[in-house]
């Protein structure tokens, strides 16, 4: 019996490894892909900041639109960019090689993103870019050191400032927490030094939805799977009744 506690606990451990983040403190969000407007407007955001330079290859517009709750018209007019039809799936048009070039990495397919590194991990990065003029695009991302990815959301939050040293933004700094301003990211990237066009606030709802879609095109199916689940468990709890009135009458002669 020991044995097998252990065995469980072994087995356990590593699903809560997979959320750590190298070391800096990562924020937390609880996705609900039961939330239609939120997955919508993050859909709206991502299609219209990240589509420029990362694809969701193997997520097709259709389905999302049908997912989301959106008639396939307004998917259409609205966010399919270019001369793409509804059932294609959400490619761009860039090539890797030259995006190689340019950006030091080529963007990846963001697709599976969410499973890969978690949606803590990048609601966190999407709102730990800072000023840093040695890097070529004049941004730095504590959470992704020397990341080749401009701030494309710059015009949203505005420029943040890194007020730590190297090794205090690795692992976040120890101070009392201020709830009144809005100090984040182990209490690092705190100034605003010029304000983007969404408050704090704002902001950070707009990358929850986003991080939300990005959730949902990593695993489409996980509403049918919970709707279905949720079915079979009450199937099976109405089959007990009628296969313990199907046991009663079989043993009812034996006794
Ligand atoms: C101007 C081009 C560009 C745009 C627009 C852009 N990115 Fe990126 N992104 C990059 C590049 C280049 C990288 C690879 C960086 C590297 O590996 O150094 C990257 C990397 C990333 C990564 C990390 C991938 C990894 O290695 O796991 C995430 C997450 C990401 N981008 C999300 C987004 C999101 C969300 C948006 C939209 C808000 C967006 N990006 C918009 C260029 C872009």
């Amino acid at each position: 019996m020991k044995k097998f506690v252990i065995a469980c606990v072994m087995a356990v451990l590593p699903m809560t490894a997979g959320a750590a983040g190298g070391g800096v403190p990562l924020d937390h969000i609880d996705v609900d892909l039961t939330n239609q407007p939120s997955l919508q407007r993050g859909m709206k955001t991502f299609v219209n900041n990240c589509m420029g330079c990362h694809s969701a290859q193997y997520q097709r517009y259709e389905r999302a639109a049908q997912d989301l709750g959106m008639p396939n018209e307004l998917v259409e007019q609205n966010l399919i960019l270019g001369d793409q039809k509804i059932g294609e799936q959400m490619t761009i048009s860039m090539d890797a090689k030259d995006a190689a070039s340019w950006f030091g990495a080529p963007p990846p397919d963001l697709t599976l993103e969410a499973r890969l590194r978690g949606p803590d991990w990048i609601y966190t990065y999407l709102r730990s870019f800072y000023q840093d003029e040695s890097r070529p695009w004049g941004v730095n991302n504590a959470v992704f050191p020397d990341v080749g990815m401009p701030n494309v959301l710059e015009y949203m939050q505005g420029i943040q400032v890194n007020s730590c040293t190297p090794e205090e933004l690795k692992h976040g700094r120890e101070v009392t927490i201020d709830p009144l301003t809005n100090e984040r990211m182990g209490q690092c990237l705190t100034v605003l030094k010029d304000t983007g066009e969404l408050t704090p606030a704002e902001f950070d709802q707009a990358m929850y939805d986003l991080v939300n879609f990005m959730a949902y095109i990593g695993e489409p199916s996980k509403l049918d799977s919970q709707r279905i689940g949720t079915k079979v468990l009450i199937f099976l709890f109405l089959f007990f009744f009628v296969a313990f009135a199907l046991k009663k009458e079989y043993w009812k002669d034996v006794h």
